[in-house]
């Protein structure tokens, strides 16, 4: 026995339970008080290029390192490397927002490493992912022929979304592929001009070409013009060109524009069209019911894709693809080798089906566990504060001179500027404006990005963050003018 032991010894194990339990404490202690004062780090990363590779050993350790000095490298090292997406004065992009629970969920996910690419090889990750999904698409009043599966991204979902619809449009595409095939003609994807970019990189990969992309023009408010996607439909089918999917985007991501997603599903309906709804970012907002008429028409979506990730609580990463074709799908990634075959006494779902990964997190436990500890009536009242935030600062800008907003505020985000008088050049605003922001990202207090909206440089404040306040929302403000009045004005 002495022997056997001795050879475990030698072959190694993993860190011993009671050292997990007492550093396990140690990173929770860090964490909790990270969370109670994330303000005591600057929201952007003040690094430069290089600093961090240039502090680490080049080579990894021959030896094993303590805990210990693992853990002061990570805080010394690392933590300044980090743009905390955490803050209260992140307002860049999209401010996701992970939360106390999602973050107790990932740890739990972590410990048990489940891997749900089959129902038996961790029953509870593929049907908490169905209980979970199911919860989410009634709060969004979403019809119950949407099945859901979670992916990492909505850049994934849409890649996903798309490759059912070639699967639906173009015959034998599995077996025969595109290439050299007289009898595919060529198709068509419509999205706006304001469309995530994740569906170009989607239709390229799918060997659709990137000619296959119609970008159709937006309207003042950068919602897709309907009437101009109709006559390029009218003219493509003219041309012999077969329209694959139209995508419709609730929330997009430079302005958070809303496309008629109603009469979208019209045109659908009548021309037999695949028709995807990009909801990453807004689709949240189903829930409330001041906002449902945004998203009529989204229940007669093929596809839907909604981001618990961006504006649910959820830690990073985690994306729901709702799809009424889930045949479709399975029918695209659906290949079972040997090895994976399993009979089980009833029939059961297995998640490798459906998308390109084989092995899969488990990342319903997280949503799951935000669902449950916020409950509908507290994330619906987040929402609403975010929101409320967004109206209070737009007010700002609409009532101070020299200050003006480029797009309305449907949900949490504000697009704006500083337009001093006499300054008309769209060249020298863009200056004007990239150094406000620059001016406040230096500051560490706040964080902001930029977009164009009809060739005009945009600043962008986005709320979503579950800590962020009125008084953070009026900090910057306060740096926003602070920056403008620091700068020549003509
Ligand atoms: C409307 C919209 N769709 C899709 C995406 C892509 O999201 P992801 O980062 O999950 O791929 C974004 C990202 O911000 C977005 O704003």
């Amino acid at each position: 026995m002495a022997g056997s032991r001795d050879r475990d010894a030698a072959v190694g194990g993993d860190m011993d339970p009671e050292e997990f339990r007492r550093e396990g404490h140690r990173v929770v202690d860090w964490l909790a008080d990270y969370f109670a004062h994330p303000e005591r780090f600057p929201v952007l990363a003040q690094v430069q290029p290089g600093d961090l590779v240039r502090a680490l050993p080049s080579r990894a350790p021959e030896g094993p390192e303590s805990f210990d000095a693992i853990f002061d490298d990570f805080t010394r090292l690392v933590v300044p490397g980090i743009t905390h997406w955490n803050h209260p004065g992140f307002f860049a992009y999209f401010a996701i927002s992970g939360s106390g629970p999602g973050v107790l969920a990932e740890m739990l996910a972590a410990g048990l490493n489940v891997q749900a690419m089959l129902w038996r090889t961790s029953p509870a990750a593929t049907e908490l992912e169905e209980v979970a999904l199911g919860w989410l698409r009634d709060l969004m009043h979403l019809p119950p022929a949407f099945e859901g599966v979670i992916y990492d991204t909505a850049s994934v979902a849409v890649l996903h979304a798309l490759a059912a619809a070639r699967e639906a449009v173009i015959a034998d595409v599995r077996t025969k592929g595109l290439l050299g095939r007289s009898d595919v003609p060529r198709v068509r994807v419509y999205l706006s001009a304001h469309t995530h970019s994740s569906a170009d990189k989607s239709v390229i990969l799918l060997g659709l070409g990137k000619d296959a992309l119609a970008h159709i023009p937006g309207d003042a408010n950068h919602a897709m013009r309907v009437d101009l996607l109709r006559e390029a439909i009218a003219a493509d089918r003219r041309a012999g060109i077969l329209p694959l999917a139209i995508i419709a985007t609730i929330g997009t991501t430079s302005s958070t524009a809303i496309d008629p997603v109603h009469e979208i599903a019209d045109l659908c309906e009548a021309e037999g069209i695949w028709l995807h709804v990009d909801a990453a970012y807004a689709g949240v907002m189903a829930m409330l019911p001041a906002w449902r008429h945004a998203f009529r028409g989204a229940e007669r979506a093929d596809t839907l894709v909604v981001n618990p990730h961006k504006w649910l609580f959820t830690p990073f990463d985690c994306s729901v693809l709702y799809c009424r074709r889930m045949d479709m799908l399975r029918q695209a990634f659906s290949l079972v080798a040997e090895y994976l075959k399993t009979t089980e006494a009833a029939p059961v779902r297995n998640l490798m089906d459906t998308g390109i990964q084989l092995g899969r997190r488990f990342r319903a436990l997280k949503l799951w566990m935000v669902l449950r500890y916020f409950g509908a009536s507290g994330i619906r009242q987040r929402l609403e504060a975010h929101v409320e935030l967004a109206r209070m600062f737009a007010g700002w800008v609409d009532s101070t001179q020299g200050w003006e907003r480029l797009a309305p505020v449907p949900f949490s985000v504000v697009c704006f500027r500083h337009h001093p008088a006499g300054m008309d050049d769209e060249a020298v605003l863009e200056s004007h404006n990239a150094a406000i922001m620059d001016a406040v990202n230096a500051s560490g207090e706040a964080f902001l990005s930029h977009t164009k909206l009809d060739g005009r440089y945009v600043l962008r404040l986005a709320i979503g963050n579950i800590r962020t306040e009125e008084r953070h929302v009026r900090r910057v403000w306060a740096l926003l003018t602070e920056a403008a009045a620091a700068l020549p004005s003509m």
